[in-house]
């Protein structure tokens, strides 16, 4: 090739793909989104929960303040960034912050209490990505804000686990509870716990040298053998509890056993987030435990305080969207399709596709879910294409059924057909499709 000509050849650029981390969410799997995303509705519905939507990005201190600054979220997973004025804001890599946040905000505290309030949405973390691990990810959550009882704990738990047995997943995971008792009570402990570790440094993970000081609680649920080896022979959170401490988790095991939801008490779990009080509890895989919690959640009392409100107690529970829908295909679970069509409607002419318009609109507005093949292929090649949308029913009005006012019904599935009146189309459909498979439009009575 000519020298001239070759530079002119344009350069291949390899085609734009997601960024690191992050992913598309095909059809197929908004399927599974919305079929979770009923489920939790419904369920938080029936429990009094109201959904609440928080930005999605928050000044970063709102994250730092609650998450807490040594947490992993903080230090190294969060996507922060200066506006044009020069405010640090961070894209939320969790819900519970920006939901008290909106609280205190809000005087929610003069709304009736407890405030019980719902989320489903996308967070941010930038996390090493692996399978279930992702640097945008789906949550739902539930927090109840403004009183203290492990009844209200309980609660959280019983719809938690509810929502995983909805979605036919509740079996593969098991409950496991612990206490992290107050504040106060964890004051004594951390010391119990840098003494123990001191002298023992060099036994340590890098990760775990460096919480030490900061942030000991951390050390016991580090997933390094040695650290965990360690982590066994420390001193034991359940010793440091007070009277009040213990008598609220016992209390909660009794509630969780009075409705039957099964747990394992777990002394080591302490969670990632620096919130909790008392109750912290996570939803763990049978066969890889706290490698891929589906979720989580726990009591944080001191939360509304530290953001800047009056006392406010509050307890809430998260789980991670992405890892559901991966166990309920590992489960076999397949949900309803409901994108899939009803109808095609095949048109040969102008005079038909003008016939077909209309009738495409009144099946849609019938509850049919209709596709019309509008361009200007053959007969055979829209059949071709009606196959493969696997519709069941196709309607043809070609030359013949536009002089004569009729049209072809054909049932793909056997491939007959029968000429009915153009007129009688609608109805002979929803016979056929069965009233009940109707997708009918039905957002309520709005009131003008
Ligand atoms: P969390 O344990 O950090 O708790 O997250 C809850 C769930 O979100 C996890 O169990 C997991 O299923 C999912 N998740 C977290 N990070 C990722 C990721 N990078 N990729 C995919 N899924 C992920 C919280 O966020 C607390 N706000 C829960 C809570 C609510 N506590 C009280 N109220």
């Amino acid at each position: 090739m000519p020298q001239d000509e070759q530079q002119q050849k344009p350069q291949q650029t390899p085609p734009f793909q997601t960024a690191k981390g992050v992913h598309d969410i095909l059809p197929n799997d908004h399927e599974y989104h919305t079929f979770i995303k009923k489920v939790v509705r419904h369920r938080c519905r029936q429990a009094g929960f109201r959904r609440i939507t928080t930005p999605i990005f928050e000044y970063t201190d709102v994250f730092k303040r609650s998450i807490g600054d040594t947490s992993d979220i903080v230090s190294k997973e969060m996507y922060t960034f200066e506006d044009r004025k020069g405010r640090s804001l961070t894209l939320r890599p969790e819900g519970t912050a920006g939901v008290v946040r909106s609280y205190i905000q809000h005087g929610m505290n003069s709304w009736p209490q407890p405030v019980e309030l719902y989320y489903i949405d996308p967070f941010f973390r930038y996390d090493r990505p692996q399978k279930g691990r992702y640097r945008q990810f789906w949550q739902f959550g539930l927090e109840i804000i403004g009183e203290s009882d492990p009844a209200l704990d309980a609660q959280i738990i019983y719809i938690a686990n509810r929502i995983l047995d909805d979605l036919g997943i509740a079996d593969i995971f098991t409950l496991q509870l612990n206490s992290i008792g107050s504040s106060e009570d964890r004051t004594e402990y951390m010391q119990a716990l840098k003494d123990f570790y001191f002298g023992k440094e060099r036994s340590l993970c890098a990760d775990c040298r460096s919480r030490l000081e900061k942030n000991p609680l951390r050390l016991l649920d580090c997933k390094e053998e040695d650290c965990k080896i360690l982590a066994q022979l420390a001193p034991k959170l359940v010793d440091y509890l007070s009277k009040e401490s213990l008598e609220y988790h016992d209390e909660l095991k009794e509630y969780l056993e009075e409705m039957g939801i099964e747990y394992t008490e777990n002394p080591t779990l302490v969670r990632g987030l620096d919130y909790y009080t008392k109750t912290v509890f996570e939803f763990w895989d049978k066969t890889d435990g706290a490698q891929n919690a589906i979720g989580g959640g726990g009591r944080y009392d001191g939360l509304i305080e530290l953001m800047g409100g009056k006392p406010t107690p509050a307890c809430g529970f998260a789980a991670g969207i992405e890892r559901i829908i991966a166990n309920m295909k590992r489960q076999k679970i397949r949900v309803p399709q409901k994108d899939d069509l009803h109808v095609f409607v095949a048109q040969l002419g102008k005079e038909a596709k003008k016939m077909c318009l209309p009738l495409i609109n009144d099946l849609r507005e019938n509850g049919i879910k209709t596709m019309g093949a509008l361009g200007k292929g053959a007969i055979k090649a829209q059949l071709r294409l009606a196959d493969k949308f696997k519709v069941p029913y196709t309607v043809i009005i070609g030359i013949t059924e536009v002089r004569e006012g009729t049209a072809i019904i054909r049932d793909m599935s056997v491939g007959t057909q029968k000429t009915v009146k153009f007129e009688d189309v609608v109805e002979e459909i929803i016979d056929l499709i069965g009233d009940e498979n109707r997708d009918m439009y039905s957002p309520g009575e709005a009131i003008y």
